[in-house]
């Protein structure tokens, strides 16, 4: 059974029995006629002790239906932080969103979560899952979707006078397609178009200006070109130099050049770098 039945079977079977004991109860109290203590005592005790399982049930219930199945895939883990009144994701490729979250379609995934001031709580009702989040402890939520499409998200706690406003969409699709869109990329999309496409996103233009008038040196032509370095040692340019320049750009520091350029470690999967050095590779002309 799904985690989602399971949640409504289990809200049925409480709303059922609660109906099905209070016409009981209507049907026992509809005689008049007074009852001899004793036996009054003894109903008394019945219907407490009746009352008690029925509870004691909806308890047990909600406690295995809570629990659910353990996952035993390793899971995607996402990581959501709540502040007033936001919702902040990052998954493990790198890419973030806002008030939005893309969830892979029946893949196990891990929603590590936090909040970065008062006490929040996500609820997706179309998932039956509610957690809360606090400040400075980890909960997490597992969870497996069912179907593709677009969900409600919304914090359930009584988060503050915007808390109205703390409202997203939970997108579902397909695996394949979310590891595409989680790693920055578009489907259809040439490994050049992607490399043209991150340079753009990435502002590397700013620094690398094509007239070499940039704080970082111009880029095109790089690849096969003599650079010489800070401790005055030459190299020529190949790809793994290239590589190494975008994903370490401190290891080997151009002459005449500050230490000024970002990592992008860990921000650029293999497939986003090689594009990006695609791309690079097309760049000709400007100043040698
Ligand atoms: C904040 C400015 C800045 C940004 C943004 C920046 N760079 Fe750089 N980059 C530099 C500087 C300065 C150098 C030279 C110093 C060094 O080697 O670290 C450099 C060096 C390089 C080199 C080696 C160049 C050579 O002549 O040997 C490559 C390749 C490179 N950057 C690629 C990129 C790419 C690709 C991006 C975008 C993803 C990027 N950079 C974004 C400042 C920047």
């Amino acid at each position: 059974m799904t985690d989602t039945a399971r949640v409504d079977t289990l809200a049925l079977a409480m709303t059922l029995a609660t109906a099905g004991f209070g016409l009981l109860a209507l049907w026992a109290l509809r005689r008049r006629r007074p009852l001899a203590p004793r036996r009054l005592r003894v109903m008394a005790v019945a219907w407490v002790v009746a009352a008690v399982l029925v509870l004691a049930s909806f308890a047990l219930g909600s406690y295995l239906v809570a629990r659910g199945a353990p996952h035993a895939e390793p899971a995607i883990e996402i990581d959501v932080v709540a502040r007033q009144w936001m919702w902040k994701v990052q998954h493990p490729e790198g890419r973030r969103e806002l008030n939005e979250l893309h969830l892979p379609l029946g893949y196990p995934v891990r929603l590590r979560m936090s909040s970065e001031d008062v006490p929040h709580a996500l609820s997706i009702p179309a998932l039956r899952v509610k957690k809360f989040m606090f400040v400075g402890r980890e909960t997490a939520l597992e969870l497996k979707t069912q179907q593709k499409g677009q969900f409600v998200l919304y914090c359930a706690a009584r988060c503050g006078p915007h808390n109205r406003a703390m409202r997203g969409t939970v997108v579902v699709m397909d695996l394949r397609e979310y590891l595409q869109w989680a790693r920055g990329e578009v489907p259809g999309e040439s490994p050049l178009e992607a490399g043209r496409r991150l340079y753009l996103n990435l502002k590397c233009e700013n620094c690398h200006r094509p007239d070499g008038a940039g704080r970082g040196p111009a880029l095109a032509g790089l690849i096969g070109r003599t650079v010489t370095l800070r401790e005055g040692t030459t190299l020529t340019a190949d790809e793994d130099y290239v590589l190494e320049s975008i994903r370490e750009p401190d290891a080997k520091v151009v002459a005449g050049y500050e230490p000024v350029m970002p990592s992008f470690a860990g921000q650029l999967s293999e497939s986003q770098l090689n594009a990006l050095l695609q791309y690079l590779k097309t760049l000709e002309g400007g100043p040698r």
